[in-house]
C-alpha cells in the first residue's frame, strides 16, 4: 500500500507568532487520527519552533527548499545538515516557484536531489507543466524531461525516500484545478514512466501527490483517483479548518 500524504506548503507566509497560532489551531482541529501522513512546510525562520511545537503530534515539519552544497560561501542559503540538525528530514524540491522565480533548472535540481538523498533526507519532488505546454499538448514530454533530468539518476534504493508532487503551474494559486481526470491521467503516465525506467515495484510504491488549488470542496474527488496519493496544498493549508477538512478527505 502506498502512503497517503497531505502536505501544506505555507510558502513565504506567517511570521513566528502567526505560525504558532496556525499550529495551535491545527492541533485543535485535528481531533481524529489522520489516515494520511500530514506535513507542514513553514518558512525557514519558523521551522525549529514548528518542529518543537509538533513533537507530540502526527504532523511532520518539512522544509520548502535547501541548497545543494554541504556548506560554504553561499550567502542566504541553508543546507541539508542544518535542516537535519533541527529535526527536519524532509524537503520540498523543484517547486514551480523555485523554478520560475529563482531560476532552478533541471540540472540544479538534480544536484539538490542528489545532495538531499545523500544526506538521508526524504524529498518531495515537484514537477508540472505550464499552460502553454498543455495547450500545445507537450505536457507529458515536458514532465518526462523534468523527471529524467533531475530525478532518474537516483538508485533504486533511493526511491524509498522520494515522494512526487504533480503541480500543473496553471493550477497553482489560480483557483483553477486540474480535473480529477487530468490529475489521474498525469499520475498514471508518471507511474508508467517510472516503471519503464526503473521497475514496477518502485512505480507502484511511490506516492504521487497532486497540487494546484486543492480545496475542501474538491479534495475528496481528486484523492479518490487511483493514482493520486494525496495533495500538496498551498493557499488552503493556511487556514486550519480548511486544511483539516482536506486531510480528512481520505
Ligand atoms: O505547493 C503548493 C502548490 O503550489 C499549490 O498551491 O494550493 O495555493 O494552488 P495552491
Amino acid at each position: 500500500m502506498r502512503k497517503k500524504i497531505v502536505a501544506g506548503n505555507w510558502k513565504m507566509n506567517n511570521d513566528l507568532a502567526e505560525t504558532q497560532e496556525l499550529l495551535s489551531h491545527l492541533k485543535m482541529q485535528l481531533v481524529k487520527e489522520p489516515e494520511a501522513e500530514v506535513m507542514v512546510a513553514p518558512a525557514f525562520t519558523n521551522l525549529y519552533s514548528a518542529f518543537q511545537g509538533l513533537k507530540d503530534t502526527p504532523v511532520q515539519v518539512v522544509a520548502q527548499n535547501m541548497h545543494q552544497a554541504e556548506n560554504g560561501a553561499y550567502t542566504g542559503e541553508v543546507s541539508a545538515k542544518m535542516l537535519k540538525s533541527i529535526g527536519v528530514d524532509t524537503v520540498i524540491l523543484g517547486h514551480s516557484e523555485r523554478r520560475a522565480i529563482f531560476g532552478e533548472t533541471n540540472e540544479i535540481l538534480a544536484e539538490k536531489v542528489n545532495s538531499a538523498l545523500k544526506s538521508e533526507m526524504r524529498i518531495i519532488f515537484c514537477f508540472g507543466e505550464e499552460l502553454a505546454d498543455r495547450k500545445s499538448d507537450n505536457h507529458f514530454d515536458l514532465v518526462a524531461k523534468q523527471l529524467e533530468e533531475s530525478l532518474y539518476q537516483i538508485s533504486d534504493a533511493d526511491w524509498k525516500n522520494v515522494v512526487l508532487a504533480y503541480e500543473p503551474v496553471w493550477a497553482i494559486g489560480t483557483g483553477e484545478t486540474a480535473s480529477p481526470e487530468q490529475a489521474q491521467e498525469m499520475h498514471a503516465f508518471v507511474r508508467k514512466n517510472i516503471s519503464e525506467k526503473f521497475n514496477d515495484e518502485i512505480a507502484q510504491n511511490v506516492s504521487i501527490l497532486y497540487g494546484g488549488s486543492v480545496k475542501p470542496a474538491n479534495a475528496k474527488e481528486i484523492f479518490a483517483k487511483e493514482d493520486v496519493d494525496g495533495g500538496l496544498i498551498g493557499g488552503a493549508s493556511l487556514k486550519a479548518v480548511d486544511f483539516v477538512e482536506i486531510i480528512n478527505a481520505f
